[in-house]
């Protein structure tokens, strides 16, 4: 297909390439607020930039470093229960309840309530349960602001902020669903990989890198982000009409060969991706992810050095790519 263009019949525009990718998120005339509601993801300048602002300040890079001794100890207690005479389920046993135990700990979100938080999610990222999930998600957020104590916790730290309730969704949604299909997607990539994966057993001090190559090479989000054209938008020599919607795919930009030679191949050290997006609306948690990442990795590798595929994986069914059971062998 060419880089920018609208597929017969269907209203939706594609943009794929590296650098318009970039541009496009840039763009004043491409807007966020495709959908209302006041989601601080869907807002556009300045009530983008009020919004924003608490929760960048909550989730400081200061304040993600220090969870870092907590998320190994979430880590080890999880792979401390693998049963490592038989095959696990990556995805079931570790790939979700680290990242889904971490955020609710950091916004404090009760332990009892993490199942329901869980199904409430997928219910919200499936088109057809998300508006009525929508609704039962936010009497859940409003009922755990009306009655939980005060504590050292996001949830605290940003009670009297505007839209709390969207805010709170979109990081419990946000804050974990994308994490998992890190952890999934990065993980067969790298078994895939034999050499790779000897080279990080080899030298450990290569995995913060090795994350930064997993999350441009299977990004969760490898369909896209959405924008609707205010007015008319050139991007790459083409022009978009005004109120046309619009995909601005990463994952397609993070396999463009003029930016990243080789793109079907993992590589150590390359160019910045676009998987956490770029400009504005860049990804608020992606210290978090990659910390998670990292530590993930890290440990899994350093644990289970012989961990191998025990069968073909499946993929799942959902605009956030990613994988609905993955079986290993711990060895
Ligand atoms: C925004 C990806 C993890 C919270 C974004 C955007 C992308 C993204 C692409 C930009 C959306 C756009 O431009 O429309 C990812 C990926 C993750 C991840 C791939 C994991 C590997 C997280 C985590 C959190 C989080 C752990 C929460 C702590 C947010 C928030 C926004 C956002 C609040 C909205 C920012 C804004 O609109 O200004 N993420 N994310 N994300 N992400 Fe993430």
């Amino acid at each position: 297909p060419a880089p920018v263009e609208a597929p017969d019949g269907n209203q939706v525009w594609m943009i794929s390439r590296f650098d318009d990718v970039v541009q496009a998120l840039n763009h004043p005339g491409l807007s966020s607020a495709i959908i209302p509601g006041g989601m601080m993801n869907h807002t556009d300048p300045p009530e983008h930039t009020h919004l924003r602002k608490p929760v960048a300040r909550a989730f400081s890079t200061r304040r993600m470093e220090a969870l870092r001794p907590r998320i190994q100890q979430i880590t080890d207690e999880l792979l401390d229960a693998w049963d490592t005479e038989d095959e696990v389920d990556v995805i079931s046993t570790f790939a979700y309840p680290l990242p889904i135990t971490v955020i609710c700990e950091l916004l404090g979100v009760p332990e009892r309530d993490r199942d329901e938080v869980r199904g409430l999610t997928a219910e919200l990222l499936t088109m057809e349960t998300m508006v009525e999930a929508y609704g039962r998600f936010a009497l859940y957020v409003q009922n755990l602001l009306a009655t939980k104590e005060p504590g050292d916790d996001v949830i605290t730290e940003l009670r009297d902020e505007p839209n709390l309730v969207q805010t709170l969704v979109l990081l419990i949604t946000a804050g974990h669903e994308t994490t998992v299909q890190l952890i999934g997607n990065g993980l067969l990539a790298l078994l895939r990989d034999p050499v790779m994966k000897q080279r990080l057993l080899d030298d450990p001090l290569l995995i913060p890198d090795a994350v930064e190559e997993l999350l441009r090479y299977d990004p969760p989000l490898a369909e896209g982000v959405s924008r609707t054209a205010t007015t008319d938008v050139v991007i790459g020599g083409v022009t978009i009409p005004r109120s046309s919607q619009v995909t601005v795919s990463l994952g397609a930009a993070n396999r463009d060969p003029s930016r990243f030679p080789d793109p079907d191949v993992l590589q150590l050290g390359r160019d910045p991706h676009v998987t956490f997006g770029h400009g504005i609306h860049y990804c608020l948690g992606a210290r978090l992810a990659r910390i998670e990442g990292e530590i993930a990795f890290g440990t899994l590798l350093r644990r289970f050095p012989e961990l191998v595929l025990a069968a073909e994986p499946e993929w799942r069914v959902s605009f956030i790519r990613g994988l609905a059971s993955f079986r290993v062998r711990p060895k």
